[in-house]
């Protein structure tokens, strides 16, 4: 049926910025646009100073195309938030989960950031990148035997995550005990009781995640670890979920935490640090309404102090792993516009040159997203459209009823606020290259993922002799 609600008749800039002036102020979680975004004299979308429609031309299309300021102002709020809300010591990690890549990881780790890793591959990604161990964490629930012992020799911080993770380290420091070794730093992390929906969160008793240590195991876990001379506990770990637009639940989670640090100074272990994890929302689309970056570090600071003031407690150091918050918003996907169809009173399809391969947020998680037409930017969005990917499957839809300009075959659209979890979750389904991604800059535009080619498709597929051998059929 022709949907009911109502078109827009704007344009594409009531998507820039709010304020130009005040660049650093703008946190850029709360834009659906990277800071740097303006229109320029041809009517085309500009980022970073460089003209979106003529990056298409000249690198292809899909393309990333990632703000380098916007990326950093992101880490700075993040990083001198904390430095002037926390009166302790504090550091921000990256979660690379939401876009691990070499030049994306050496950035935050310019800011000062640490880097949160879950897998031998992201690990390995953060050390290329120069990141130093110290400011490595390795989360995960089922780290394999290649992996514990990767980062052991790597000298990162692991955060354990249950039992056997435990004993399995216990074990490999033990064997190696003739051998003049430090202490491998480890975290614990729990399951706090707290979970988090978008825009809810419920406190329960009943606790049901893969992650972590249920909260009733940790006098035992604290014991184990207590007796452990190659194991240093460093600090406690939790993560209460994604895409949060509130501040609430992390305040809840600190003095759950707080309380965790309590217990396990009766095994006289310190808890030196804790990780809150990650976990505030971006806006997606105009209807999201997320507290800015300096309001959560705020919040969360005066959480932190209270609660150790009210059990008169050492201010630990203040951990916190953004990811979406931190790359989501510096980054747009500019797609070419394709083929049309009209079904008459039901609906339009405009096809562009993705989809799903570069953006699976929306088939997975239903999520929404916004877009506009990069090249005709003031131009009245009159139209009520779908945009689909081009994969062959049916729910290969990227917008559902969004507001454009009349299009055209060879417009630009571009879908805003791309940075987290496309490309990190980007895959070659229907054997589609993934796109590049160039990093604009004040001076220059830097290539960072090369676009692959059919080559790069072919290049783990190995066909046996025997098998290549076979005559081919041709009847
Ligand atoms: N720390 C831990 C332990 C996490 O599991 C996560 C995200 C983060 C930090 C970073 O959370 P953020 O600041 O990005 O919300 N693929 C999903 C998101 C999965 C998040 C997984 N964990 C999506 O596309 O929405």
């Amino acid at each position: 049926m022709v949907s009911t609600q109502s078109v827009d008749v704007t344009s594409g800039l009531r998507y820039l910025p709010k304020s130009t002036n005040s660049l650093e102020k703008s946190s850029p979680n709360q834009e659906l646009l990277p800071l740097t975004t303006k229109v320029n004299d041809l009517d085309h979308l500009e980022i970073g100073g460089w003209d979106v429609p003529a990056l298409v031309d000249k690198f292809g299309s899909p393309l990333y195309i990632v703000d380098e300021y916007t990326l950093r102002t992101a880490c700075r709020q993040y990083r001198d938030g904390l430095k002037k809300y926390y009166p302790g010591e504090s550091l921000v990690l990256y979660a690379s989960k939401a876009w691990s890549s070499l030049a994306i990881c050496a950035i935050c780790a310019s800011e000062g950031l640490g880097i949160d890793v879950v897998s031998g591959g992201e690990l390995y990604t953060a050390i290329q990148a120069g990141v130093s161990p110290d400011r490595i964490y390795f989360h995960g629930n089922n780290k394999s035997l290649a992996e514990l012992t990767f980062a052991m020799e790597i000298d990162c911080i692991i955060v354990v995550d249950n039992w056997l993770e435990l004993e399995t380290l216990a074990a490999l420091k033990n064997q190696q005990k003739e051998q003049l070794q430090n202490p491998t730093k480890i975290m614990v992390r729990f399951t706090p009781g707290i979970e988090c929906h978008t825009h809810e969160y419920i406190r329960t008793g009943h606790i049901d995640s893969k992650f972590g240590f249920d909260p009733n195991q940790l006098n035992d876990i604290f014991a184990f670890i207590s007796k452990q001379e190659l194991l240093s506990l460093v600090g406690l770990h939790a993560h209460i979920g994604s895409q949060i637009f509130e501040v609430q639940p992390h305040q809840d989670l600190i003095s759950v935490m707080v309380d965790v640090m309590v217990d396990a100074m009766k095994y006289n272990l310190p808890i030196k640090e804790i990780n809150i994890g990650g976990g505030l929302g971006i806006r997606y689309i105009e209807a999201d309404d997320p507290p800015s970056i300096e309001t959560w570090v705020r919040q969360i600071s005066i959480a932190m102090v209270d609660a150790c003031e009210a059990r008169q407690l050492p201010l630990p150091r203040l951990l916190c792993e953004p990811g979406r918050s931190i790359v989501g918003p510096s980054c747009v996907t500019a797609y070419t516009v394709g083929s049309q169809k009209q079904i008459p009173e039901i609906r339009t399809y405009i096809s562009v040159d993705g989809g799903m391969s570069d953006n699976p947020r929306p088939i997975t998680y239903q999520s929404v997203y916004q877009s506009l037409i990069a090249n005709r930017l003031s131009y009245p969005t009159t139209e009520l459209v779908t945009i689909a990917g081009k994969h062959c499957e049916s729910g290969d839809i990227l917008i559902k009823n969004a507001t454009l300009p009349v299009t055209q075959p060879g417009d630009c659209l571009v879908v805003m606020a791309t940075g987290a979890y496309n490309y990190s979750m980007a895959s070659n389904y229907n054997r589609l290259p993934r796109p590049a991604a160039v990093l604009v800059g004040d001076q220059e535009v830097n290539v960072i993922l090369q676009r692959e080619s059919y080559q790069d498709l072919l290049s783990q597929d190995t066909l046996p002799e025997r098998i290549a051998m076979f005559p081919k059929l041709t009847t």
